[in-house]
Order: C-alpha cells, then sequence, then structure tokens
C-alpha cells in the first residue's frame, strides 16, 4: 500500500519550504507562465503527482495543449496525437495516465489493451469526436460504394471501428494519398479536409464537422499579427482555408513547434490553442510569442488535483470493447504504420 494513501486516503498536499529547491529548474523554466502567487498551490500537488506516479508506475502522458504545470511539471511523454498513440503503442509500462481529451485515452487503450488507462476527467470531450456517429459512417459507404474511409483519430472508437485508416494532423495527406483511390471519404473535420485536399489530387468527401477553437480564428486575426507585430504565423490545420492561406507553416501541434525549432523566428504568432504557446514559450525563452487567448475548455477540465486524483484511486479507467476495439485498431495500426508526413 502506498504510504501516502495509508496515512490519509484523501489528502490535499501542504506547501513546504524544500519545494522550491527541489523544484528550482521547473520554477525558472515557467516563469512568465506561472505567477509566484501560483507556486504555492502547485508544487504540492506536482511534487505529490511525481511520487504518486512512481510508487504506481504510471507514465503519464500529455498532450501539446495541456496547461503549463502539466505538460512541463508532471508528464512523462508529450506531444500531439501521433506522439501519444506512438507513445501508448511503444508503453513499457502498465498503467497510462492520459492528460488530454477523451478520444485520446480510448486510442491509447485501443493500441495498449493489456495496460490500465486513466484520463483524469471523462467529460473531456471533442466537438470533431462528438460531431459523427459508427451509424453517420455506416451512411456515408452505402452512398458512396467502394470508397475508403479515413478518419482523423479525433472520433470515437465505434467511428475509428468503421473506417478503413485513421489519420492524424501530422499524417493526413499521407494516410489519403496511401489509399490509392481517386476519391477517399474524409471525416470528420471539414476544414482540416480542405486542407488535405489543397494537398492531393484525391477528392474527398467531406463531412461537416468542426473544432470549436480552431473555427473562431479570423483571416483579420491572422492580418493583425503580421501587420501590427510583424510576427511570422504558424497554424494548426483545423483552421478554416481562409486563416490558412495567410500563414507561413501549416502543422500538427508536434509539427509547429519543430518549425520554430528550425526556423527560430523573432517573433511568431500562434494561431492554435493557447496553452500551446505557453508550453512553447518555456521551451523557447528566445521566442517572442503572440498568443490567441482561445482555450480548449475540454483539454481544461484536466488539473493537477483531478491527474492526483485518478493516480491515487486508479480511475476513472477507459475500457473499449473488444468488437468495436479490433476494428479500430487495424484503422489505428494503418495509421501508424505510414508514420509522420514530411512536415509532420
Ligand atoms: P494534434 O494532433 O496536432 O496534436 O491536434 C489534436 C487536436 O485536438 C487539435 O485540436
Ligand atoms: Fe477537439 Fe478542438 Fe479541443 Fe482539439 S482543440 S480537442 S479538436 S475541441
Amino acid at each position: 500500500m502506498n504510504p501516502l494513501l495509508e496515512s490519509n486516503p484523501h489528502p490535499v498536499p501542504n506547501w513546504h519550504p524544500g519545494l522550491e529547491s527541489k523544484y528550482a529548474e521547473l520554477m525558472r523554466k515557467l516563469e512568465g507562465q506561472a505567477v509566484c502567487l501560483d507556486w504555492p498551490l502547485q508544487l504540492p500537488w506536482i511534487d505529490a503527482i511525481n511520487q504518486l506516479k512512481r510508487q504506481r508506475g504510471a507514465r503519464i502522458m500529455a498532450h501539446s495543449y495541456q496547461a503549463p504545470e502539466i505538460f512541463h511539471g508532471v508528464a512523462d511523454v508529450t506531444g500531439d496525437s501521433f506522439a501519444l498513440a506512438q507513445a501508448a503503442a511503444d508503453c513499457d509500462a502498465d498503467l497510462i495516465v492520459l492528460c488530454g481529451v477523451h478520444f485520446m485515452a480510448e486510442t491509447a487503450k485501443i493500441l495498449a489493451p493489456g495496460k490500465t488507462v486513466l484520463i483524469p476527467d471523462l467529460e473531456a470531450g471533442c466537438s470533431l469526436a462528438a460531431s459523427i456517429t459508427a451509424e453517420d459512417v455506416r451512411g456515408l459507404r452505402a452512398k458512396h460504394p467502394g470508397v475508403p474511409v479515413v478518419s482523423y483519430v479525433n472520433t470515437s472508437a465505434a467511428v475509428k471501428a468503421e473506417s478503413d485508416a485513421c489519420c492524424t494532423s501530422a499524417n493526413a495527406v499521407q494516410v489519403v494519398a496511401a489509399m490509392g483511390t481517386p476519391q477517399v471519404i474524409f471525416l470528420p473535420d471539414q476544414y482540416l479536409g480542405a486542407y488535405v485536399a489543397s494537398q492531393t489530387n484525391v477528392e474527398l468527401l467531406l463531412w461537416a464537422g468542426r473544432c470549436e477553437v480552431h473555427e473562431q480564428f479570423t483571416v483579420q486575426q491572422a492580418r493583425h499579427a503580421r501587420e501590427q507585430f510583424q510576427a511570422k504565423l504558424v497554424a494548426h490545420p483545423e483552421c478554416s482555408p481562409a486563416v490558412l492561406a495567410e500563414v507561413d507553416f501549416v502543422g500538427s501541434t508536434s509539427a509547429m513547434s519543430q518549425w520554430l525549432a528550425r526556423e527560430q523566428p523573432s517573433r511568431v504568432a500562434l494561431i492554435t490553442e493557447c496553452s500551446m504557446a505557453d508550453n512553447l514559450r518555456a521551451q523557447f525563452p528566445a521566442i517572442e510569442f503572440i498568443k490567441p487567448c482561445k482555450l480548449c475548455p475540454h483539454m481544461q477540465r484536466i488539473t493537477l488535483p483531478k491527474i492526483y486524483a485518478c493516480l491515487r484511486d486508479l480511475r476513472h479507467q477507459v475500457s473499449v470493447p473488444e468488437t468495436i476495439a479490433n476494428p479500430a485498431r487495424r484503422a489505428l495500426q494503418r495509421m501508424l504504420a505510414i508514420g509522420r508526413g514530411e512536415r509532420g
């Protein structure tokens, strides 16, 4: 039995001055993100989670849109959806805590069926995943017989199970091309679909799903960042085609980070969820970030106290029935076999 649990079943970790020297490196890295008043609140949780994580032999995986105290403070693996899927498939720990949204935890469970996969908040959803059902996919297949279905990973396991292959924003173009057909049903993100269509000769039959965060960005915002701040512009392909036409680079959350490492612009505006800019600012202190203020409400449901409770109580366990997990795994493994795209 974990001594932290034995002594008190529901402890709230306390601040003690030793934490400041123990986490001096983290505090230095996150200077400018976490105001000093937050440290006495955050460090006890960070320390308690790191202790419990070691005792449980757990691996914490965090998406690029997680808050900096999670991304830099407790995660063992960080990155885009593709990196998290790959890490789950390769994971040698028996316990995975997925700090991200539900489809990411489901993907981890499908690719690592023998492991326990936990998500700190079961309600962490996604507007894209909610936009389409397995029945909708069967309807599309009936309407377009013989046309393969490529699903963005931002879908439920049941939708993946109806798909020929999955993709992420890191390899959508490559997965569509690998189908080898003149037409592909691409779902559910109509903006990512439009971006992929602009990069291939394949005709894409699209679904009307959108990311509730990225659909809000406007051409005027992009132009304002360029004209007002002389910033380079980098965007996620879930933005509208009109916004993407304004920017210097389009890529997955990991690809954006790799682009910054390569190009080292003096000033950049990230047209994507805004935690990403906080996480990257800690990684690239020489770059000045103009950040938007749009947070994904689903990603924000994951907090340090919820991660702690999740590890302490081993909840919420993600499960996927075998009849769905098996075909969904085939679609995901096809995606992993194709790998990242050139710019992914
Ligand atoms: P990435 O695959 O680029 O990490 O994006 C996932 C996502 O949900 C973006 O909104
Ligand atoms: Fe879904 Fe958009 Fe949130 Fe990504 S940012 S998880 S696509 S709602």
